[in-house]
């Protein structure tokens, strides 16, 4: 089973990148190989729209892209995974522009020719996934835990919008606001859960894979 994490902190020695690391160790903990993409180490460029990638040859699994950076390999290992850490800081109640820039290639997974413009878009083959991978999310704000809604919930609909064609449903989510001012000791307590929120992927996804193939 591998769990890899995306993780859209520009800060390297930041919190969020912390919950996740912490959050691959519970996975490891759970027999799980773990892999965190830290975004910002990588070449990742805005998508141009051009469609190239999902207007054409229907059956890869992977659309081409004419753009030439890291993407391509990220989405290799992605499409290998079989779960998730979607992990970012609220940056103006959203998730960072860094995440959102490799979300957004992500839509070389899909297919649509052009009649089917207008209609949602279709996965490409294997990338339906039946709901046997699954995802949990991470997200840091300064504002505190009664402003998850405002702060985390915008994160949440990012990272899971693509996760609708690839049937990959969404375990956990945990919020973790307050942190610029928080003492050690709290940041040991959410460091726990998000320790508990990998270890419970890994077992969740394991569950359902015994209950259902
Ligand atoms: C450009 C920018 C925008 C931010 N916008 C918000 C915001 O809208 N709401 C909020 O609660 N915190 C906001 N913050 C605070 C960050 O969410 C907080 O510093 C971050 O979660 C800490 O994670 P890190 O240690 O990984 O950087 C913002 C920070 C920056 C730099």
């Amino acid at each position: 089973m591998k769990i890899i994490a995306l993780m859209g902190s520009p800060r390297l020695k930041g919190k969020c990148n912390r919950l996740t690391q912490r959050a691959l160790e519970g996975a490891a903990s759970a027999g799980a190989e773990t892999r965190n993409f830290e975004l910002i180490k990588f070449n990742i460029k805005y998508c141009l729209g051009c469609g190239t990638c999902f207007l054409n040859k229907p059956e890869l699994t992977i659309g081409t892209c004419p753009i030439k950076d890291d993407v391509r390999l990220i989405l290799d290992e992605y499409v290998q995974a079989d779960g998730y850490i979607f992990s970012s800081p609220s940056y103006d109640m959203f998730c960072t522009a860094l995440i959102k820039t490799f979300l957004e290639r992500k839509i070389a997974l899909t297919y649509k020719s052009r009649e089917m413009f207008g209609k949602i878009p279709a996965a490409r083959p294997g990338i339906a996934q039946n709901f046997m991978k699954k995802a949990s999310f991470i997200v840091t704000a300064n504002c505190d835990d009664t402003l998850e809604e405002v702060m985390g919930e915008p994160c949440y609909e990012a990272f899971e919008a693509h996760l609708l064609f690839e049937e990959i449903d969404t375990v956990d989510k945990l919020y973790c606001g307050g942190v610029e001012n928080m003492t050690d000791e709290e940041f040991e307590a959410r460091l726990q859960k998000a320790f508990d929120l990998g270890k419970n992927l890994v077992e969740t996804i394991r569950k359902y894979r015994a209950e259902n193939s």
